[in-house]
């Protein structure tokens, strides 16, 4: 139902438009956040059908973010196929994003209660203060484990968060209940992101559909380099390596080996796996149903992807 309604919002009397959300909506993707808020809502009782224009409109945020993130990161692929600003231009890709955030506000006052839309803006203005933070702080060789978990909290953990909060905000579950979802789901953004950081470095263009290595190419120094630089064997050379703001693919190589062979990568899934474990242990006390298995089960999908 959310992919039909997903369909559905992305018909515009602008083709371009149209052919863009097209796009992004067919080359699918994970629909984690949709997921969070049909469990959260189902766990309340919540009728889904109630829940599916809410779940869209999260999506919708998320497609939003993924396009302006591109053109920010200079990232040619998403979702396996080329990216908004790489087929059409930067300029259009800046539309489209404001289009469809535009349209999962629509959706949002439509059909949820004035608060929730607010407190999804808030989510949003957190989102943007994460990317602009990232931005401004790269090839920074300082940066700290508490400024980069501060950073992903914002930029990815709130909306998880904030998916769980609109389903279980639909509901008449007691407040603790709410709360606990709520941790849930930012516990497994912080988790979530972590391992997005650790894939850029392990992974393969193939298997994520989405460019790998770039991070370091842009200039955004994640827990893995983090770790490495503090580390005593490999902190001086992949400092002196990094201090190079252009980097060439020979370079790029050395130092993804580097931080591998530091042990970094390993290091950053043990704080993932922490994550993990606070967000299995914010449900607990919940009563367990169909919707709490289906959140356990989230939790073990998602500490074993490989995209
Ligand atoms: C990508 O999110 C952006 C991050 C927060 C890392 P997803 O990995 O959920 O992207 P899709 O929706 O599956 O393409
Ligand atoms: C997450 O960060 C992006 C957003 C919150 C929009 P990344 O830049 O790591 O996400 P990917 O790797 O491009 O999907
Ligand atoms: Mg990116
Ligand atoms: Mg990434």
């Amino acid at each position: 139902m959310v992919e039909s309604r997903l369909r559905q919002e992305a018909r515009s009397r602008n083709a371009t438009i149209e052919s863009i959300l097209f796009r992004l909506v067919n080359a699918g993707g994970k629909r984690l956040r949709p997921a969070l808020v049909l469990l959260c809502g189902g766990y309340g009782g919540v009728d889904q059908k109630r829940l599916v224009p809410l779940a869209a409109a999260v999506e919708m945020v998320h497609m939003a973010t993924l396009v302006h993130d591109d053109v920010i990161d200079d990232a040619d692929y998403r979702r396996g196929i080329e990216t908004t600003h790489r087929k059409w231009d930067n300029h259009t890709a800046i539309f489209a994003g404001d289009y469809m955030l535009s349209k999962a506000f629509q959706m949002l006052t439509q059909y949820t209660e004035f608060s929730d839309a607010s407190m999804m803006a808030k989510t949003f203005k957190l989102i943007c203060e994460g990317e602009i933070e990232q931005y401004f702080t790269r090839n920074n060789l300082n940066i700290s484990i508490k400024k980069y978990l501060t950073r992903i909290r914002y930029k990815t953990a709130m909306l998880f968060a904030m998916s769980c909060y609109l389903g279980a905000s639909q509901s008449t579950i007691p407040e603790w209940q709410k709360r606990a979802l709520v941790m849930y789901g930012m516990n497994l953004g912080m988790a979530f992101q972590i391992m997005d950081d650790l894939l850029d470095f392990k992974s393969s263009e193939e298997e994520l559909g989405k460019p790998v290595t770039n991070d370091v190419r842009q200039g955004v120094y994640t827990l893995p380099v983090i770790y490495a630089l503090k580390d005593k064997n490999t902190g001086e050379r992949l400092r002196n390596m990094l201090s190079d703001e252009k980097k060439s693919e020979y370079r790029l190589k050395e130092i993804v080996e580097l931080v591998k062979r530091s042990g970094a990568v390993e290091r950053a899934a043990l704080l993932q796996q922490r994550y993990h474990d606070k967000a299995k242990k914010a449900i607990r006390n919940l009563v367990p149903n169909t919707y709490t298995d289906a959140l356990q089960d989230l939790l073990l999908f998602t500490a074993a992807r490989t995209k």
